[in-house]
């Protein structure tokens, strides 16, 4: 059973869904940027995405409505400080006081993510996380964050997804801002936003007008294990932890991003294999990356099944042809909240927030006027029914925010993938609440109990 105090939310990010005003003194960030080059999917921007912005005040009541206890969202950086650092943009603090006070009227827990992918492109300009000076930059902006909001915002997540916005935005490319950099680049940017992460850290307790709890979201493909035997569950553990990806996909390490962070130090193994690309890393980087946290997040959507080869080493398995999968294409693996939160808790042994779950269906308003989308009830019983085993198993769960409210701007795709649980028609702001919200409502009612 799910504790008493288990936080039921649901998550979404600035960028993807506040959209924007000739007025508002928002400054120019990195994802702007990359809209104007036309590299967004059927040549979209996110200028209007959901008009979050505009109609907050409605999405909280429907929030409530649906009993939803927690909202974690995210700050626009270049929206608070427009240059990155210097002026601060008032009418940013003013809005986002106000969400999280409107929030509050509805009594749902707001929870804060700082970086959520949209770097201000000022910064940028200035060779944006290759340039060491981001940790001092990112301080600044911790210490307006803690300054501004830490009186009516309890929880703080620093950044959202390091994997992604390194390696989707520096190696492959496919993110903003779009560069495809050497190793020893990429490796560098890894540990400044490592670091940069500490320094806000830091900066948001010391600013903070009382104590506060402060998180970090990593993300992850889980390896989960073909069957229970104990041989199959190391390998899945093994894979986890270990440094199988080849180069071209480094950033999707789970050791290498967390264990600098939780357990104060870069696994051996990578400093053996990336040994050739790494940055000089000091004593004093790593007491800076691993200040003390309150909780752990993860962001998990799927993983990949193993097993213990005949050589007894780890070996992958196909799923089967026609095995579930999302509108996107990701594989639907329940077990991986099982196991992966197992394998998780064991390593880290914080307390845990899944802080991103859901799917993307190719959803549609049928002739009742009503959006039926079974495929993600089922998805999300699945992996809810998964997460509460694990739980009951000891790991310690503490909440779990479903990814996400309302379809929104999915970043290089633009419009095309609907995760919401609360279906947006674009071209009127319509919102129309799906069937799996009011699944999702009875869950939350019953603590999961329903299950
Ligand atoms: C992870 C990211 O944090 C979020 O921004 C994105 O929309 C979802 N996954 C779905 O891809």
């Amino acid at each position: 059973m799910f504790r008493d105090d288990f936080v039921w939310g649901v998550a979404s990010s600035a960028y993807q869904v506040e959209g924007r005003d000739p007025e508002d003194g928002c400054g120019k960030n990195i994802w702007d940027t990359f809209a104007e080059e036309g590299r967004i999917l059927d040549g979209k921007d996110a200028y209007t995405a959901c008009d979050h912005m505009h109609r907050y005040k409605e999405d909280y009541k429907l929030m409530k409505l649906l009993g939803i206890k927690a909202y974690r969202f995210s700050m626009s950086w270049a929206r608070i400080l427009p240059e990155g650092t210097g002026k601060v943009n008032e009418k940013a603090i003013a809005m986002y006081r106000d969400m999280i006070l409107s929030m509050k009227e509805n009594g749902i827990e707001p929870y804060i993510t700082m970086y959520h992918w949209e770097f201000p492109q000022a910064l940028q300009d200035k060779g944006g996380w290759l340039n060491e000076d981001v940790i001092q930059w990112f301080g600044e902006y911790a210490k307006v964050v803690a300054e501004n909001f830490s009186d009516i915002c309890e929880y703080f997540i620093t950044l959202n997804e390091p994997e992604c916005f390194v390696g989707l935005g520096h190696l492959s490319g496919v993110h903003a801002p779009g560069l495809k950099l050497p190793y020893k680049d990429v490796f560098k940017i890894a540990h400044n936003a490592l670091r940069a992460h500490g320094q806000a850290v830091i900066n948001l307790r010391k600013y903070a007008s009382r104590p506060i709890k402060v998180g970090y979201a990593p993300t992850c493909g889980m390896a989960y294990p073909a069957t229970d035997s104990p041989e199959d569950i190391e390998a899945a553990r093994k894979t986890l932890f270990g440094f199988h990806q080849p180069m071209d996909n480094w950033t999707w390490n789970v050791a290498w991003f967390n264990d600098p962070v939780f357990l104060g130090k870069y696994p051996e193994e990578g400093l053996k294999k990336f040994a050739e690309y790494l940055p000089e890393i000091t004593d004093e980087d790593m007491k800076l990356i691993s200040q003390p946290l309150d909780f752990m997040g993860q962001n998990i959507y799927n993983g990949y099944m193993m097993r213990q080869g005949e050589d007894g080493e780890p070996e992958y398995v196909d799923r089967e042809a026609g095995a579930a999968k999302t509108a996107a294409g990701w594989p639907v693996t329940p077990e991986c909240f099982y196991y992966g939160v197992k394998f998780l808790y064991e390593r880290y042994h914080l307390p845990l927030y899944i802080t991103e779950n859901g799917m993307s269906c190719h959803d549609d308003v049928s002739l009742d006027g009503r959006v039926h989308d079974p495929n993600r009830q089922n998805f999300l019983d699945l992996y809810i029914s998964a997460l509460q085993r694990a739980n009951d198993d000891g790991a310690d769960v503490r909440g779990y925010f479903l990814w996400t409210f309302l379809d929104n701007f999915e970043w290089d795709k633009g419009y095309t993938e609907r995760f919401g649980i609360v279906y947006v028609d674009f071209k009127t702001q319509k919102r129309i609440v799906k069937d799996s919200a009011f699944w999702y409502q009875k869950i939350i009612e019953s603590n999961g109990r329903e299950l």
